[in-house]
């Protein structure tokens, strides 16, 4: 038995929700370790629907320990209220049960207002952003002036941090033509919040150490997907963290042995909320149904995704990255009834065909996707829990993005239900 991560091999929302409950029910100890609330995981369980953002999945099932890594960034106001609320449905969120990183990054208001301000430009570039504050955030996390949970506890080391702070954020504000910010009223506000985040703080490294010298199975728990990676993403129509399985070792404390399996959600066919290239988008009446019958809005923000037929290449490209040893593919079901499907396995750039994603955003933009085209199927597959239930047609697309894609898949889901899920292979058992 070893530890697993589940990352996302596209543009995030490939359905990980239910993936990672389902892990999670067998998992004791569940870790975040990257992002923050810009992520939105739908959890069904025994009827009750969860909608988590920050907390890690693993809080709504007792007696397993979820944990926030020094990866995320947290907003404390944001996490008081979702904690108010998965408590407001039953669920017990105490110390015995969260634990957060004494190392992890705030986002403060100033980070949200912020990631608005430069969104609402009307000549810059739009990246299309939650805007919930991450990328300001990890901005001030990378240039060290960033406050940390652990800044919380000491209020004279606070009030200097936020000084700090407020002389690069203050030149900047007024210089967009914004007001400054006062450091008093600041610091205040994060000390009102303090009890609320202090009493969950611990040294995550520490407690996953002994977890797993106590042989407890760890599932790191990743938000967005691999093509929204800051380094390996669409550039700069990205998320501001590492989103590959690599971060879940260093936005955590543990060193890379610890992470025994990877598994990279994928969904059948391809969607993208905010900007950016997207070469196999439709925006015909296929790509239309795609999104009526996945239901494809986002869960933080509302906004319609947009969707595409399944891109080979750039799934190939996250397995390689990310080092994805197994595919877990979702939403087959959403492409039931339809007379043929295509699948991108290369583009053409400048008159020449490739079978990489380019790096430069001009080029990323260009491309065009080179299609294999596959027969659909009339029949059902929602609900599926064999091979033998599935239509032939639905077997040689499944078959055919494992080669194209050259990764196996692990486990294949047939519908929201927890149950509806055709298992190849165990991953904690790797
Ligand atoms: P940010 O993470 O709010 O800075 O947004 C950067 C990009 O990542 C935008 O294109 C967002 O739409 C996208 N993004 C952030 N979080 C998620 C998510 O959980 N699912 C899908 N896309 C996301």
């Amino acid at each position: 038995m070893g530890n697993v991560v589940v990352v996302g091999s596209q543009w995030g929302d490939e359905g990980k929700g239910k993936i990672v409950d389902w892990l999670s029910s067998r998992a004791d100890v569940v870790v975040r370790f990257q992002g923050g609330h810009n992520a939105g995981h739908t959890l069904v369980v025994d009827g009750t629907t969860y909608k988590l953002s920050l907390l890690p999945s693993g809080i709504v099932r007792g007696s397993k320990m979820s944990v926030i890594g020094n990866g995320v960034v947290i907003d404390p106001w944001a996490l008081k209220s979702e904690i108010k609320r998965i408590r407001d449905q039953g669920v017990h969120i105490g110390p015995d049960a969260l634990l957060i990183s004494d190392t992890a990054s705030l986002i403060l208001p100033i980070h949200g207002e912020l990631d608005a301000i430069r969104e609402n430009r009307a000549d810059g570039v739009k990246i299309g952003t939650t805007r919930r504050g991450i990328g300001p955030a990890y901005e001030d996390k990378v240039a060290r002036r960033a406050i940390r949970v652990c800044d919380l506890a000491d209020e004279s080391h606070l009030r200097e941090r936020v000084d700090n702070l407020l002389h690069h954020h203050n030149a900047l504000r007024i210089g967009l033509g914004h007001d400054a910010v006062d450091a008093a009223q600041l610091t205040q506000k994060l000390l009102d919040i303090a009890p609320s985040v202090l009493q969950f703080a611990g040294p995550v490294w520490h407690h996953l150490d002994e977890a797993s010298r106590a042989e407890k199975k760890i599932l790191f728990e990743g938000a967005q997907g691999a093509m929204l990676d800051i380094d390996h993403g669409t550039y700069p129509f990205v998320t501001s963290s590492n989103t590959i399985a690599g971060q879940a070792a260093a936005g955590s404390g543990m060193g890379p042995r610890a992470l025994n399996y990877v598994l990279g959600i994928t969904k059948a066919y391809t969607t993208r909320v905010g900007e950016g290239p997207f070469p196999t988008e439709l925006h015909d009446e296929i790509g239309q149904r795609l999104g009526e019958r996945g239901h494809e809005f986002g869960t933080v923000t509302g906004r319609q995704r947009r969707c595409g037929w399944f891109d080979a290449v750039m799934v190939r490209q996250a397995i390689i990255t990310g080092g994805i040893d197994g595919i877990a593919l979702t939403k087959l079901d959403v492409l039931d009834g339809l007379a043929e499907l295509k699948i991108c396995t290369g583009y053409k750039l400048n008159g020449k065909i490739i079978r990489r994603f380019p790096a430069g955003m001009s080029n990323q933009a260009a491309v065009t996707p080179i299609y294999e085209t596959m027969p659909g199927w009339s029949g059902s597959t929602q609900g599926a829990r064999s091979w033998a239930e599935l239509p032939a047609e639905a077997v040689k697309y499944v078959r055919r993005l494992e080669e194209a894609t050259g990764c196996p898949v692990a486990v294949l889901s047939t519908s929201p239900e927890r149950e509806d899920v055709i298992l190849i292979r165990d991953p904690f058992k790797g």
